[in-house]
């Protein structure tokens, strides 16, 4: 069956991307129980408190509402993202809103958090959550939001019970003045109240870790400023990064001119470089996900090596098809070896140093 979605790639190549999300998502709907096998026990690692048997996860953007988590954990994905969610449903922005780069790889999304709303995303995660397995929930605030906080807040009440993780997304381009909240002072408002939610939470529903995705558009002394924030607030990770508004001088695909976020291959250098800073600043003290124009298993490589504990993709698979995540997870584990490596967890940042001090990519 995932061969058979496979072959299907090239037609939906030719259709509308909206139209090809929609009919990826149905046919996930679809997919019968595969017994897939056990993957290889290098591969494993404990983060944020949880035990993953793979470091590949599916990025928060593909299953929006949170209908088809079981059948990513299929597809051998060690965890998935669902959301991002907002409090109420929302239609998004006008179409046409997303864009392929076929010559780069790359996609252009200016979609502004479509979505279902929480709601519509309870009764699915609770229809499910007696399966188990590792399903994080990315939560955002609606657009026309008088106290965007106070609806990160609802988030993390209403997913308490649900989530295997929180994701606070604050770096998506496509709500106007969302990113400003990655600014120190209300950077530190929201961590406050979001977290103190988290730890109410925790008392009936057990202490779920609580993850701040960010841009890879920041500068390095707003990444400092964020970093005291979250250090000072505790928050448990860092998510390294969202899709990026610049535009590359290599990119060449008419769609380029396009606004909204870049992301796929393009992205990879930009997120891969925020990635090794980040993990220079924070060490083995925050874990960090590295995410970002990963579409190989030499990729998903570089960025452990850059300080990723763990390792998400979305685009990558549109261009790759649903097997990538078996090849990456094959080419990790030989790498791992190859390298002398007895765990994933031993070659987090062993590299980021050297990727910091490359050139800013442009
Ligand atoms: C079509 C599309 C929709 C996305 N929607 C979201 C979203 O709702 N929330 C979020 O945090 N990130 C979203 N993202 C960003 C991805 O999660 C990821 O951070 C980014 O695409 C870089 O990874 P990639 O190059 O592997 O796609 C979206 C990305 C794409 C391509």
């Amino acid at each position: 069956m995932i061969r058979l979605i496979d072959y299907a790639r090239p037609f939906a190549a030719l259709i509308d991307p909206e139209e090809a999300h929609r009919l990826a998502i149905n046919a996930l709907k679809v997919l019968p129980s595969l017994a897939l096998g056990h993957d290889d026990p290098i591969l494993g690692l404990s983060v944020f408190g949880l035990e993953l048997s793979n470091p590949i996860g599916l990025a928060a953007g593909f299953d929006k509402n949170a209908e088809v988590a079981d059948a990513v954990l299929r597809l051998g994905f060690g965890f998935t993202e669902v959301g991002t969610l907002t409090p109420k449903p929302q239609a998004g922005n006008p179409r046409p809103r997303l864009f392929r780069l076929p010559v780069s790889e790359g996609i252009i999304n200016r979609l502004g958090f479509n979505n279902e709303g929480f709601a519509a995303a309870v009764d699915r995660l609770a229809e499910r959550a007696y399966r188990g397995g590792i399903v994080g929930v990315n939560v955002g605030a609606n657009r026309d939001s008088r106290d965007r906080a106070a609806d990160y807040v609802a988030g993390i009440e209403t997913f308490a019970q649900l989530a295997s993780y929180f994701v606070v997304n604050v770096s998506s381009p496509n709500t106007p003045g969302l990113r400003d909240l990655q600014a120190a002072s209300a950077l530190d408002d929201l961590l406050a109240r979001v977290i103190e939610a988290r730890d109410r939470a925790a008392e009936r529903a057990g202490r779920k870790a609580l993850l701040l995705k960010i841009s890879p558009d920041l500068s390095l002394a707003e990444l400092d400023e964020l970093v005291a924030v979250v250090r000072r607030r505790g928050a448990d990770g860092l998510i390294v990064s969202n899709t990026t508004v610049t535009r590359p001088a290599m990119l060449r695909d008419a769609a380029a001119r396009e606004q909204g976020g870049l992301s796929g291959r393009p992205l990879f250098s930009l997120s891969t470089w925020m990635l090794a800073e980040t993990f220079r600043r924070v060490g083995h003290e925050i874990p960090l996900v590295g995410v970002g124009g990963v579409d190989s298993a030499e990729a998903a490589w570089t960025k452990i090596l850059a300080g990723a504990s763990l390792v998400q993709l979305y685009t990558g698979m549109i261009f790759h098809g649903f097997g990538l995540v078996g090849r990456i997870k094959a080419g990790l584990a030989e790498r791992l070896r190859r390298s002398g490596y007895i765990s994933v967890a031993d070659a987090i940042g062993a590299e980021a140093r050297a990727i910091a001090a490359e050139p800013w990519p442009t």
